[in-house]
């Protein structure tokens, strides 16, 4: 068996399906492109049939990439898969991904159907697909809970009916790693024409085990992964690609199996990934979080000191955590910055980088130790799309014992607007005084404010959620000034709600 674990990327698929996460077409497109610098070898780009948006979104990655298969989502459907074909039309290198529920409760609960007439849908879907492409991938949705008998019966008439891979998802995150790893094996051992197909999984991380059952699916032969970059994916993510990559690059001796990814490039693609979808990476995250490689109790740093090799099993520059020399301050010039960003995985054209050059040196004015997530949402505010409605000015008056009070100026479609409100804080006077001047009936249903770093100099992050005519709407804002950072993030939200007539 091979010794080469084909890395297959969904961060633009089951990743992008967070809510609030979503990307426009663009923001695909450059994180493709970085994919495809940090090695994976299939991206999943899309679930074609479901908006016009994914659709576009496939068509211009398949232009935009060049070595990478590029993949595109279909239920067992034909309808799915015309439209998934006619999207990878300009891939150099296109796959289908097809596939139908395969436990108790899918077939029964959601299909209405039977075991024999999922293996028929199933074969027609693959032997359709495979009139557009040769390379054709079947996905066993809730594998992790179908027998493994079952299992292996679907798995051999789609392989017949000629699916190159097949996907083992463990769709609920419900499996163990000794379950997950038995129930690839079963499948290699029982499964007449396995060898001519390459076995995926797929696992969910709802028990927090979608690493070690990734893992183990890999020690009994599985041959493909699919992850996401900070294993970000709806409820408790996918699998995260720095985990695996990095236990089999950290434990080869042991596993013996090995993936074509620059372990270089995960630290600044992760950087690129949670700025762009406005998803921070938690602090203790393994590989990527800010804390990763943070030593910080006295009996752990005097051991590192000594010899790294005592308290770290990986070196931080092998995933492109690099220590930068050249310190950011206000009087850094746009070299230094740019060399900066070439780290974090940025490529700005000129235009950007003076954008992202300007507010960099007045947060710098406001701000002296710089840090890596700092230029992050820098460059994030300098590529989101320009708004219809903008902040132009904002005063507040608060303090104890009084009540606070906050005038703001919003800039709609070139027209100014001026209101004043109080409220029990600042930030509700502040948001009072945005709605007197939008009259939507908006509801925040959750307000999330986070540092980045440490220090009181440091940039506040907002996420907040708000509610009009029964859809909830995502935004963001990020600021030294917490208050002005609320009013950006909601601000953010208001200008995606639907424009009023
Ligand atoms: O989790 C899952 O089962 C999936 C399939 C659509 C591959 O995402
Ligand atoms: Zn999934």
């Amino acid at each position: 068996m091979s010794d080469r674990l084909y890395i297959f990327d969904t961060t633009l698929r089951d990743g992008e399906q967070v809510p609030g996460c979503q990307l426009n077409t663009v923001e695909k497109i450059e994180v493709a492109k970085a994919l495809q610098e940090l090695g994976v070898d299939v991206i999943e780009a899309g679930f074609p049939i479901s908006s016009p948006g994914d659709f576009e979104s496939v068509v211009e990655i398949s232009k935009a990439v060049t070595w990478p298969t590029i993949c595109a989502l279909t239920r067992a459907v034909q309808k799915d898969i015309d439209v998934a074909a006619e999207s990878l039309k300009y891939a150099k290198k296109g796959r289908i991904h097809t596939g139908i529920g395969t436990s108790y409760y899918h077939i029964h609960h959601k299909l209405n159907s039977n075991q024999d007439e999922i293996i028929e849908r199933a074969i027609a879907a693959v032997k359709y697909a495979k009139k557009y492409v040769e390379d054709v991938e079947f996905y066993a949705e809730d594998a992790g809970r179908t027998e493994n008998e079952y299992l292996a019966r679907v798995v051999e008439a789609v392989i017949k009916a000629g699916a190159t891979v097949v996907n083992i998802p463990d769709t609920t995150g419900y499996c163990l790693p000794t379950e997950f790893g038995e129930k690839i094996k079963f499948l290699v051992d029982n499964v007449k024409g396995i060898e001519k197909a390459t076995i995926s999984t797929h696992c969910h991380n709802d028990l927090g085990m979608a690493t070690a059952n990734t893992i183990a699916g890999v020690m009994n032969g599985a041959r493909q992964a699919e992850v996401t970059l900070n294993g970000i994916g709806e409820r408790a993510g996918n699998t995260s690609l720095e985990e695996v990559v990095m236990t089999l690059k950290s434990r080869y001796k042991m596993l013996g199996v090995d993936t074509n990814i620059n372990t270089k490039k995960i630290y600044g693609t992760s950087r690129l990934v949670s700025t762009l979808m406005n998803m921070p990476v938690q602090p203790n995250k393994a590989i990527v979080g800010r804390n990763a490689f943070a030593h910080s109790s006295g009996i752990h740093q005097d051991g590192v000191l000594k010899n790294r090799e005592n308290c770290e099993i990986m070196d931080p520059t092998d995933v492109g955590i690099n220590e930068s020399s050249i310190l950011l301050t206000a009087r850094s010039g746009r070299a230094a910055l740019n060399h900066r960003l070439e780290l974090l995985g940025f490529k700005l054209d000129k235009e950007k980088l003076d954008k992202v050059y300007d507010e960099f040196v007045k947060l710098a004015d406001k701000k002296k130790d710089i840090r890596d997530d700092d230029i992050a949402l820098l460059v994030g505010d300098a590529t989101r799309q320009e708004r219809r409605i903008k902040l132009s000015y904002l005063q507040v008056v608060t303090g104890k014992s009084m009540m606070p009070m906050a005038t703001v100026r919003l800039d709609i479609a070139g027209e100014k607007f001026d209101a004043t409100s109080s409220g029990n804080g600042p930030v509700d006077a502040a948001i009072k005084a945005v709605k007197q001047i939008i009259h939507r009936e908006v509801i925040i249903e959750e307000f999330l404010v986070q540092a980045i770093t440490r220090g009181s100099d440091d940039v506040g992050k907002v996420h907040m959620q708000v509610e009009y005519d029964d859809t909830i709407f995502h935004g963001f804002g990020a600021n030294t000034d917490i208050i002005t950072a609320a009013v950006e993030a909601f601000l953010d939200a208001i200008n995606k709600l639907p424009v009023a007539q």
